[in-house]
């Protein structure tokens, strides 16, 4: 049976670019679109068009370039921000318009001075006026994870019938928790008259480290798109990390559901990704971080050189990385020294090891890590020894 399909949103070129000193130029955001449309997203968010004549500008050239995915543009529930996002999509294949406003009562009482009755009027008017100007009309409930969902399904059912094609249910800051996420998004499925009609979106903030779980809540309760960006970066704690949403749904064939996200460029995506915006990732970055398939505890060594899956759950060559990683430190066994000692060409006997080991011991406890230039020296120190 064919697996069902999760949308894939990448935002990394506009949710993503809202990291303070990672501004991209047009041309480094033309790499990226280039490389996120290869990857085999769904959707290129490519940036917020009336917000400068620089990300104006972007926009139009992503369009220009994208051959494969849909390209998305942000607006507010406003005519000039609308009328910007239609124009810099115009040289799009497949165009989209996200707009939408805040539905919390904080955003709607602190951000709008406005009522209820009245953002509800404002965002029918931003979807039919998005709508004149193209098919695919997404609306985001901005700070939706704190909107009250009675008020959240009545915007929501409004929407859809100004012509709303999918509607962005964001937790914009990280709040929920990923049983309240997935019930909002039940919750949804079960009272909006029309949502059968429409895709249900995930879009959450990781300011608590919930963004991956909250996504993967609202896609077991009836959601099918996910908004996230490469490596998680994004606003403040960052946003939903795409290649541990994808991986999780590969990894988890009983959910049945799969995406189009080709995994084998994912790392090398990531580190695009880094190198362009000047960010690097911690090490132990899930799916794409240096350690993510590095083992240097004894035990685990000994278990993943006898069979990598007793310490791996993914095999490394399906995100891109072409082996684990055996890594010798102090805490490092006879397994991992004699393993890596035959990688850079000494087949060690059981003696000639009993011999090596102790050595090698004192070598790790001085430095941090020992590389094949170390393993050369050590094996030099006890050339006579082992002869
Ligand atoms: O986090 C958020 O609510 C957003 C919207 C603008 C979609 O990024
Ligand atoms: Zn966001």
């Amino acid at each position: 049976m064919s697996k069902e399909k999760v949308q894939i949103f990448d935002t990394t070129l506009r949710d993503g670019e809202q990291v303070p000193g990672c501004k991209l130029n047009t041309q480094q955001k033309l790499v990226i679109a280039e490389r996120l449309d290869l990857l085999g997203v769904d959707i290129i968010e490519a940036g917020f068009p009336a917000s400068s004549p620089g990300d104006f500008n972007s926009v139009v050239e992503i369009s220009k370039i994208v051959k494969n995915a849909t390209v998305c543009a942000l607006t507010r529930a406003n005519k000039k921000d609308i009328e910007a996002a239609a124009q810099a999509l115009q040289y799009a294949v497949k165009p989209r318009i996200h707009t939408g406003i805040g539905t919390s009562e904080l955003h709607i009482k602190h951000k709008f001075n406005s009522t209820p009755e009245q953002i509800v009027e404002r965002a029918k008017d931003a979807v039919a006026y998005a709508k004149s100007f193209v098919d695919d009309v997404e609306f985001y409930a901005e700070d939706a994870g704190r909107t009250d969902n009675k008020f959240l399904a009545h915007i929501c059912e409004e929407v859809i019938k100004s012509g709303a094609t999918v509607l962005n249910i964001p937790d914009t800051t990280g709040y929920c928790l990923p049983d309240e996420y997935g019930a909002k998004i039940k919750y949804l499925k079960d009272n909006v008259k029309g949502i059968e009609n429409v895709t249900l979106s995930c879009h959450c903030h990781n300011d608590l480290g919930l963004a991956t779980a909250n996504s993967i809540a609202g896609i077991q309760n009836g959601a099918r798109q996910i908004e996230c960006t490469i490596n998680g970066i994004g606003e403040r704690a960052g946003n939903t990390a795409l290649e541990e949403v994808v991986m999780i749904l590969k990894q988890h064939p009983y959910l049945n559901l799969d995406t189009n996200v080709n995994t084998k460029l994912l790392y090398s995506t990531s580190q695009l990704v880094q190198e362009k915006m000047g960010l690097n990732v911690q090490p132990n970055k899930a799916v794409i971080g240096e350690n993510a398939f590095a083992h240097s505890s004894g035990i685990h060594q000994d278990g993943v050189i006898k069979n990598r899956e007793t310490y791996e759950i993914m095999n490394p060559e399906d995100v891109g990385v072409s082996k684990s990683a055996i890594v010798l430190t102090a805490r490092s066994g006879r397994a991992a020294l004699a393993f890596r000692a035959k990688e850079v060409g000494y087949e060690l006997t059981k003696d000639q090891l009993d011999i090596v080991y102790p050595e090698f011991l004192s070598f790790a406890d001085i430095k941090k890590e020992v590389i094949d230039e170390d393993i050369h020296e050590i094996m030099e120190s006890c050339r006579l020894l082992i002869a």
